[in-house]
């Protein structure tokens, strides 16, 4: 574009000087915006169906509007299209090709619409697309957690708080609280999706329209639910987006806390899983390392999608209503961050499925810690002994143990008696590690059947 020629923009009759070259620079948004397209010109072509129904453009234009919005979609499609970036983003230069394309009926699309609610569209139907994939690979992360729960149903491990060893559960049971993380990561992906379904299309500028428009007939062209309220709201709203980016960051942060047991499950210390050759990585100097890289960066990448939220939040927690340029930074914190956590979330289902537990270490790590000393406190519970003398009771057994250096299943029945009368013989079925994991069938607890009966609960959910 000429710079002499300031009227070349589409907005510039009231300007005498062209654009600085730098502020083109500075502002366009169309290296990112550009991936837009196709909701732009679904969008487009839905309000020009509306313009045309209410008399506001005739057949003809509305026809040939479609041809030329269908042509520029096939032409980005085939990388046919040259974005510029002095026409500042995705919906001028999509505007612009239209108009040079078919010349004056071109010019009336933008008949009631501003860029405030045509970017506010775009994104709200581009976001509500990825949810939909984020939902399917939610899915399928959660089927991984699933097979590998099956597969391995019946190992025992250690249960941990403050990561010393607490109390025996199943290896499934585990796998399980990551089926239930992604389950509630769904349900707020959903909660979140009706924020973003709400057509925001008639708002204009800020003020709404004085023409007569018909956001129904959008909304339902569209396949909006609904209709926003109110249009100076509607102008300077990102919640939606920040609803999302905080979705984002729970899901990301699920995949961080797994990535996290499975690295040092790896280590030679825990040897808990053997994470297989095609998803490890070596050492450039150390020839008999194999590095747990890919959970690594999992865990990594949780902080650039907290950058995220964070630099959105940062961005509009001081703008006055409405629309400021200033929203145009939401982007892509969003793109970068959703971009990010569909990788992850695909490479953590490859990632488990290529994981083999080790059974045998698992099972031996429980032996060792005491983990049944709430069992043991327990069964004095059932013989009428009030809790918080059982509680003392057991850790003095504890400490004797602990001094002699062996475990409460090594005593004898004559030794635990000095501790207690109520002790009895079948002691020894709740000082066993099996017998600890499957006295645990409280709703939601870890003995064999009601794991069973969680992961059968799973499979049909996922059907
Ligand atoms: N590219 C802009 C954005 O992303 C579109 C809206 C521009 N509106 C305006 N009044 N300058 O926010």
């Amino acid at each position: 574009m000429s710079q002499q020629d300031a009227s070349a923009k589409l907005w510039g009759g009231r300007f005498s000087e062209a654009t600085a070259a730098s502020v083109e620079d500075f502002s366009a948004s169309v290296q990112y915006d550009a991936r837009l397209y196709k909701h732009d010109i679904m969008g487009s072509k839905a309000h020009a169906k509306m313009l045309a129904k209410q008399g506001l453009i005739s057949e003809e234009e509305y026809t040939s509007m479609v041809t030329g919005l269908d042509e520029i979609e096939r032409d980005i499609a085939s990388g046919r299209f040259e974005f510029k970036p002095e026409l500042e983003d995705v919906h001028m230069n999509i505007e612009k090709a239209l108009t040079d394309r078919i010349g004056a009926a071109g010019a009336k699309l933008h008949t009631a619409r501003s860029r405030n609610d045509q970017v506010n569209l775009d994104f709200r139907m581009y976001l509500r697309d990825e949810v939909a994939e984020l939902d399917r690979l939610l899915e399928n992360g959660q089927r991984a957690f699933v097979r590998q729960g099956r597969k391995y149903l019946g190992t025992i491990m250690p249960g941990y708080t403050h990561m010393q060893r607490a109390q025996p559960v199943l290896l499934s049971h585990h796998l399980l609280a990551y089926f239930e993380m992604l389950k509630r990561d769904r349900e707020r992906l959903q909660s979140c999706l009706k924020r973003i379904n709400v057509l925001p299309l008639g708002s204009a500028a800020l003020a709404g329209t004085g023409l007569p428009v018909d956001r129904d007939f959008v909304a339902q062209e569209l396949g909006f639910p609904e209709v926003s309220a109110n249009s100076m709201d509607t102008s300077g709203d990102r919640d939606f987006a920040l609803e999302l980016l905080f979705c984002l960051n729970l899901i990301q942060m699920h995949l961080s806390r797994l990535a996290e047991e499975l690295v040092y499950w790896s280590s030679k210390e825990f040897d808990f899983v053997r994470i297989g050759d095609r998803y490890c990585t070596g050492s450039s100097i150390m020839p008999q390392k194999k590095n747990p890289d890919i959970p690594e960066l999992i865990r990594g990448k949780s902080g650039r999608v907290t950058g995220a939220l964070v630099s959105l939040l940062v961005t509009v927690k001081g703008l006055p209503l409405t629309y400021n340029r200033d929203l145009q930074e939401d982007k892509e914190p969003v793109f970068d961050a959703l971009d990010t956590v569909k990788a992850s979330l695909s490479i953590t289902a490859e990632l488990l499925d290529n994981t083999e537990f080790n059974v045998e270490r698992l099972q031996a790590a429980t032996y060792g810690g005491f983990m049944t000393a709430t069992d043991l406190a327990d069964y004095l519970v059932c013989k009428n002994v009030p809790f918080r003398q059982a509680h003392g009771i057991v850790g003095k057994v504890v400490a004797h143990c602990q001094e002699r250096d062996i475990e409460l299943i090594d005593l004898n029945l004559a030794e635990l008696k000095q501790f207690s009368e109520h002790l009895e013989a079948d002691v020894f079925d709740v000082l066993s590690v099996e017998g600890s994991v499957n006295s645990r069938v409280s709703t939601g607890g870890t003995a064999l059947v009601r794991v069973t009966e969680a992961l059968e609960q799973a499979e049909i959910y996922l059907g």
